[in-house]
């Protein structure tokens, strides 16, 4: 795995801290870099209805695009699980609406990461060019 990523992983790493998990127990970080190299974190906040729950990679993008920020190029994703962990199916559509193809670096507490791209995590997609609007990640 690339050394390029360690700096994004410890910032999702760091992000994971803070996240408000306790129903689940499970604490998720995510780390988004923008084409300028900008990184906005984001942790997963649950609710006790358990559905208004909203996903670390969701609270990353949405803080970002509501920053102003347009343009990204990668996101990082931590869990303290063997396997480090894939975003879920919500959150690729979000991710893809709004970043396109994003390269997706998965970590865990160790060194242990794996590398994908989003366009093969979310295939098919249904998007604004389905509708005869924009391009994704041009919005
Ligand atoms: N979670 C994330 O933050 N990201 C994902 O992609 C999958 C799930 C959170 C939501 C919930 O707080 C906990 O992990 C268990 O599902």
């Amino acid at each position: 795995m690339n050394d390029a990523y360690d700096g994004l992983l410890d910032a999702a790493r760091a992000a994971r801290l803070n996240a408000h998990a306790p129903f689940s127990k499970f604490q998720v970080g995510a780390a988004l870099e923008t084409a300028d190299g900008k990184v906005i974190t984001g942790c997963n906040v649950e609710n006790a209805t358990y559905g208004l729950t909203v996903c670390a990679e969701r609270v990353a993008l949405l803080k970002a695009i509501s920053e102003g920020q347009r343009g990204f190029v990668r996101i990082a994703i931590v869990t303290d699980t063997g396997q480090p962990t894939p975003p879920c199916g919500a959150c690729r559509q979000l991710l893809w609406e709004f970043c396109g193809n994003l390269e997706v670096i998965l970590g865990n507490l160790q060194a242990q990461t794996a590398q994908h791209w989003l366009k093969d995590l979310f295939p098919h997609p249904f998007d604004a060019n389905s509708i005869g609007a924009v391009e994704p990640g041009a919005v």
